[in-house]
């Protein structure tokens, strides 16, 4: 079974919306990542996701909101909370807090924790689904689990076939990395995975945050391999080795590689971010021996970069 593929015009988004509210599955474009949506208040939506993707569920889904107003139903807003989603939503940037007793949405979305991550987006056509669709929708990327997220339509039609009603065909993801996920549910702020919203931009409005593996709670989610393509990944090469394929960053590359794809020729660590996914599942042929990538700086964007280039090179299980 193929997945229909609509582009996402007003008679689209509606038509998702029905579905949605019907407990089906839609996947949609967001600002980061191509997103597998489901009724966050239905059980069985929710369940339907992890099955799609395969997804362990012990790993919480992000329960996406129009705004702070729609937040403020489902988790307990604390002070920072409210100064990084006045600075920062819509956008990137995912907020785990406590749930709010009464806030009817499902306990699968948490993995059996008391918190919430909760993100308001800022991609045109997420939010007109989530006015349509007049819920909150809980939506973890659209890809197989452990694999590399879809930044575009094609990637979710190849990695779930099953199970996805509608594709929303909004083109290539703006940003392509998945959004910033900040823990304010503790005392102090931490760090569970990196994105576009830097850890020098929230260190600015919060102070110091603890930054991801360090001893506070991590994410369930945060599994050393993960964003995985099938071939082997080589970080920071700066030679060939036999029959490899080349992520490049910056105009000088080393000779010898079999492929080479540039995340990006002038260094711009927002057009790598951008290329990442897209470009790892191109390179990801049987043809090659391995999947090598130049070195990334490590600060601002390159930071989410480097800790997904981490993952996809990381020891598979
Ligand atoms: O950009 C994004 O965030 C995309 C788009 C679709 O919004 N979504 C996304 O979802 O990347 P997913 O499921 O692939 O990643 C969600 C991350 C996981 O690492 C998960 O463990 C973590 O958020 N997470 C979710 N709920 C959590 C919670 N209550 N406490 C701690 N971490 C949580
Ligand atoms: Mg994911």
């Amino acid at each position: 079974m193929t997945a229909d593929v609509a582009r996402a015009g007003s008679a689209a988004i509606a038509r998702a919306a029905a579905l949605l509210r019907a407990g089906r599955l839609v996947a949609f474009p967001t600002e980061t990542v191509y997103g597998l949506g489901g009724d966050a208040t239905n059980d069985r939506a929710v369940a339907a996701i992890f099955a799609a993707k395969a997804r362990p569920h012990f790993n919480p889904l992000i329960v996406h909101v129009r705004d702070l107003a729609d937040a403020e139903r489902l988790v307990v807003l604390n002070t920072p909370a409210r100064m990084t989603a006045a600075r920062f939503w819509p956008g990137p940037l995912t907020l785990v807090l406590p749930r709010q007793p009464a806030a009817g949405v499902s306990l699968l979305v948490s993995a059996g924790l008391d918190t919430l991550a909760i993100r308001a987006p800022a991609h045109p056509i997420a939010q007109a689904l989530l006015r349509k669709a007049d819920r909150p929708i809980a939506a973890p990327s659209a890809n197989r689990s452990g694999r590399v997220s879809a930044t575009e339509p094609a990637h979710v039609a190849e990695d779930l076939e099953e199970g996805v009603a509608l594709i929303l065909d909004g083109g290539p993801t703006p940003l392509g990395l998945e959004s910033t996920v900040l823990d304010l549910s503790g005392g102090s702020p931490a760090l569970l995975r990196p994105g576009a919203v830097t850890l020098e931009a929230l260190t600015e409005l919060l102070g110091r945050i603890a930054p991801p593996g360090s001893a506070l709670p991590r994410s369930p989610g945060m599994l050393a391999s993960h964003y995985a393509p099938r071939l082997p990944v080589r970080l920071s090469a700066t030679e060939a080795r036999p029959n490899e394929a080349l992520l490049a960053f910056g105009a000088d590359v080393p000779s010898g590689f079999a492929e080479i794809l540039w995340l990006s020729r002038s260094g711009d660590l927002g057009e790598a971010a951008a290329n990442l996914f897209a470009m790892l599942r191109r390179l990801d042929r049987p043809c090659f021996a391995g999947i090598a990538v130049m070195p990334i700086p490590e600060h601002g964007l390159g930071r989410a970069i480097n800790d997904r280039l981490r993952r996809a090179a990381a020891p598979r299980e």
